[in-house]
């Protein structure tokens, strides 16, 4: 969270305190944009975009790098050589080492290096003890698996070139140019992905200083670029950088690494969260409403953030996926440091050999570094479940959470004692609203101080813990990166002792500023900082319970006296990388050893850990959940909500949400019960409010949207079985939970670009939440000619295409399409805890030709027993008038005990959506060969015929068979 335009009085006087020390930090209504870089001011960024516009403008341009084939060795899949770089007239060279590896899943790895620095044979300025090589530790944070060298690549070398086909069934190519140096990547011969296809391949190599007589800087005077090297390039940020007053000491020069990464006949790419904006990316170099800016990633606290904007945002997830009419493919841009991207699309005149495979565009990117390896992943398709699979493989899947963590969770800045928590609460069962979790922000501690509890305020957070578990409800209580100053304070005094945490340039500990005013951060890149960190959440170190979670905000790192509000990029980590190198990866490492302390926290009691986190790379999926940040309680920012999360779910994060209610700002009544409506729908669902807004708990705000705000409440509780089994899906093979129109229909062009309607999991729900003021009705686009129902009046939508549906305040538009089996619990309840035991409704919506199925996942929905078969997975298939449960899951050590805890949890109700009219005066049916009662409703008006099947007596996790 961050401080708005109206502080309240505690927090002015922290504001002037921090203004004081910082000038740029000053209030602000929106975002300040001068507080970031654009890419002008951002050195690398301007002298890659710059080589850009020199390559375009030279028609003879041939990029100066280039393989030399005698340097080429093959072997067990991999294919290692040197690139020499030209870096003058006279012909001398750089050497830059290249391993391309084809790996057994069918995804490619290109990695480039810098011999002279992998050797160390480099000297820093500045007395600098920052390592010399150029950062390429990132994959031991990232990558968890998939990396099997492939045993069935075959490379033939031809002249200039050499050809590598690999893939299943061999159906990959990977063409590799000499020189200049590039590579296609070709399926079933077409080519797919271009590398440095416009020559825009740039390895900035390490170079000592010259120093150069320069004319009298006259006082006062900005420095004046020079122009007259002999290279012809900028050096005015080669060697250090300032800007809002502090100064890069840059140690290293100028080291940045970029590459042109071109997708012929594809016309949308996806994916590089975090940005607020459309999921189909825009143009940044020209074309209709392009950006000016390239797409930023630079975790950073960019609060109250402006709509549709290539900024950079608090995660940075470096995955692109290109789409075109039934193919998709991807890359995945392993660098950690600050990094952009260049999106043009360009119209082209295709060969006629690949005419009607693509469209007429080419999308042509264009990506740079500032510091460390290239290293980049190829995902070759051809669909869009095949691209996020191979991602999964390697940077791991979603975590499967608590079942808890998907319900909802009361959150506020701040609840303000014990006896707060406690009062909300009981009014939340009083009016029977349910939730899961409730949430402490910074307040809850001691001064600032973590792992402790303000002594005034919450006396007794074991009694608070205790009373909340009464409902099976939990506390999540928010421990950020920044570690107070203080003397007499444990905690940073061992810090400091054990020397763990964050250094500065000159290897001292760095110090900054952040919520408790002068602060220390703690380095989860060392091993040691990690295995003390865990200690401090122990129970006998941190007062609590085991129905306590984590928050870790702030992580990016937030630095509010700090150049874009993070640490100096001259700081250094452990093993003296810079932060620089890590920059991106650092908040995940954070959320890593949260999430090994949560495992820990007592012997015996493994519980699966829940952790939030503001700042995230490629892997924190594993970890826990991720929100959208300091957000506005405006119309505009609940509409960003869904193409943000939707996006963040193809970037193999589907855990995703935004602050329900907008962080900053009172919403209107309306907009609050709206966001609510939406919120059912997010992966994350958590409400929360900035400290100067008033209170909203939903209790709060009066009839009718109490009413309207439980309903919504109640249908996620509902279908928590359904969300629970998308979570598994999405864990064992990265299918998004919220899944855009292009994921499901990948033929269908005019859907490409939809992002503000989505599908659930594989249920057939297809939502489209109201995210516009005063909508009375939502247009809705149906992509195939399957036949749809409302779902809750059974209202039937046919036909491919457009349709309208009417949508008052109290209505949500959502749909279930012809053929899925959705499982429910329609008991209402305070807690998913407290319905563990309910009974299943199960709704069988019947397609055109009179079939249906669906999955269920069950588990404990705690503890890590379904890793050894503690589980229920079963498949519905309801057709020639049978329903029939079947198990798909497979046998494990618990799968027994477990099956026997669940022998008693039924079935309550089956409904069937579109009952045949045969069923007329129909009154039972047999279940498991026992009479159960059915209830048939006609068709009425432009609803369904329905029909209930009453106590069918079946158990969840057993075969059985209705026969209707
Ligand atoms: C945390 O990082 C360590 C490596 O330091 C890794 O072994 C572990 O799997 C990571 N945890 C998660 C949940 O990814």
């Amino acid at each position: 969270m961050r401080v708005s335009s109206t502080p309240s009085s505690q927090w002015t006087a922290l504001f002037v305190l921090v203004s004081t020390l910082c000038t740029l930090f000053t209030p602000a209504v929106s975002v300040k944009y001068e507080n970031f870089k654009t890419c002008d001011q951002a050195g690398f960024c301007k002298r890659n975009r710059a080589y850009a516009d020199t390559a375009a403008a030279t028609s003879s341009w041939k990029a100066p790098y280039a393989l030399t084939s005698d340097s080429l060795s093959w072997k067990n899949g991999q294919l290692k050589g040197t690139i020499l770089k030209t870096i003058n007239h006279n012909g001398e060279t750089v050497r830059l080492p290249i391993t391309i590896s084809f790996l057994e899943s069918g995804s490619a790895r290109v990695t480039i290096d810098e011999e002279k620095r992998q050797k160390g044979d480099i000297e820093l300025r500045h007395n600098s003890i920052a390592r010399k090589e150029r950062y390429n530790e990132v994959e031991d944070w990232t990558i968890i698996g998939g990396l099997e060298l492939s045993k069935n690549a075959v490379e033939s070398r031809e002249g200039e070139k050499t050809t590598v086909t690999y893939g299943p069934e061999g159906k990959f190519e990977a063409v590799i140019t000499f020189a200049p140096f590039g590579i296609d990547f070709k399926r079933d011969h077409a080519t797919q992905i271009k590398f440095n296809d416009r020559g825009l391949l740039n390895m900035e190599h390490w170079r000592p200083k010259i120093e150069k007589s320069q004319p009298e800087k006259k006082e006062g005077e900005d420095e004046t670029p020079t122009h007259e090297v002999t290279s012809g390039e900028d050096e005015s940020t080669w060697w250090d950088e300032s800007y809002g007053g502090s100064t890069d000491s840059k140690p290293k020069g100028p080291e940045s690494v970029s590459l042109d990464i071109t997708f012929p006949g594809y016309d949308h790419v996806f994916g590089i969260p975090e940005h607020a904006g459309p999921l189909s990316l825009r143009e940044t170099r020209g074309g209709t409403g392009a950006h000016t800016d390239p797409y930023r990633l630079y975790n950073a606290d960019v609060f109250e953030y402006i709509m549709d904007s290539p900024m950079t945002l608090y995660g940075a997830i470096p995955f692109m996926q290109a789409h075109r009419k039934d193919s998709t493919v991807g890359v995945f841009w392993m660098n950690a440091a600050e990094t952009w991207i260049d999106i043009i699309k360009q119209k082209e005149a295709h060969n006629p050999l690949s005419l009607g495979i693509g469209s007429a565009t080419d999308t042509k990117t264009h990506w740079f570094s500032e510091s460390g390896l290239i290293d980049v992943f190829v995902f070759l398709g051809p669909t869009p479940k095949d691209v996020t699979k191979a991602y999964g493989e390697l940077t791991g899947y979603t975590q499967l959470p608590q079942e808890f963590a998907i319900a909802y969770h009361q959150c506020r800045w701040n609840y303000n004692s014990d006896e707060d928590v406690k009062d909300v609460d009981r009014k939340m069962s009083k009016h029977q609203i349910p939730y899961d979790v409730i949430w402490l922000d910074i307040e809850y501690t001691d001064d600032k101080q973590y792992f402790t509890w303000d002594p005034l305020t919450f006396p007794n957070p074991i009694g608070m813990l205790e009373h909340l578990d009464k409902s099976d409800r939990k506390l999540v209580a928010i421990i950020d990166p920044h570690i107070k100053n203080k003397e007499g304070y444990q905690v940073v005094k061992e810090l400091k002792e054990k020397d763990l945490a964050v250094h500065n340039k000159d290897g001292n500990i760095y110090e900054g500023w952040c919520w408790p005013g002068s602060s220390h951060w703690v380095d989860c890149f060392n091993p040691d900082a990690i295995k003390w960190w865990v200690g401090l959440f122990k129970y006998n170190a941190f007062k609590s319970l085991p129905n306590l979670f984590i928050w870790n905000d702030m992580n990016e790192p937030s630095v509010f006296n700090g150049p874009e509000t993070t640490m100096p990029k001259d700081n250094l980590h452990h093993g003296n990388w810079e932060h620089r190198d890590v920059h991106n990866v650092n908040g995940l490492t954070f959320v890593n050893a949260t999430y090994q302390a949560m495992l820990e926290r007592k012997k015996g009691e493994l519980r699966r850990p829940f952790v939030l986190t503001r700042s995230y790379y490629a892997g924190s999926q594993r970890m826990g959940a991720m929100w959208t940040g300091d957000n506005q309680a405006n119309w505009d920012h609940l509409a960003a909500g869904f193409p943000m999360i939707i996006n963040n779910g193809i970037a193999g994060f589907p855990f995703a949400g935004a602050d329900v209610g907008g962080f900053f700002g009172n919403p209107e009544k309306d907009l609050l019960a709206r966001w609510y409506q939406a919120g059912a729908f997010y992966p994350f669902f958590r409400g929360h409010a900035h400290i100067d807004t008033r209170r909203r708990e939903p209790y709060l705000v009066g009839d009718p949207y109490m009413g309207i705000i439980t309903q919504a409440l109640r249908l996620r509780y509902a279908l928590l079985p359904a969300w629970y089994t998308a979570f598994h899906e999405a864990s064992v093979d990265g299918t998004p939970i919220l899944r855009p129109h292009y994921f499901m229909y990948p033929s269908d062009e005019a859907g490409f670009a939809i992002d503000d309607q989505f599908f659930v999991g594989s249920t057939g729900l297809l939502a489209k939440p109201v995210v516009t003021e005063g909508a009375t009705s939502v247009d809705i686009y149906i992509p195939d000619n399957e036949v749809y129902y409302d779902y809750f009046d059974f209202t039937k939508y046919e036909g491919q295409g457009h349709k309208t549906i009417q949508a008052p305040l109290e209505k949500i538009p959502l749909l279930m399409q012809g053929g899925h089996i959705i499982p429910r619990k329609d008991r209402p309840r305070r807690s998913s805890g407290l319905m563990k035991w309910d009974p299943y409704t199960l709704v069988v919506v019947i397609s055109k030709n009179g079939m249906a199925s669906g999955e269920l996942y069950v588990d404990d929905g705690e503890t890590f027993d379904y890793e050894s078969g503690a589980y229920i997975r079963r498949a519905f298939e309801y057709k020639d008038g049978v329903l029939e449960s079947r198990n798909l899951g497979t046998k494990g050590k618990l799968t027994d005990k477990y099956l026997k805890t669940m022998k008693s949890v039924g079935v309550e109700r089956v409904i069937i959506v579109g009952a045949p009219k045969a069923w007329e005066g129909k009154s039972s049916v047999k279940a498991a060969g026992k009479d159960a009662a059915l209830e048939f409703h006609a068709e009425e008006g432009g609803k369904a015929a329905w029909a209930v099947v009453r106590r069918p007596q079946v158990a969840i996790g057993e075969d059985w068979k209705i026969e209707f």
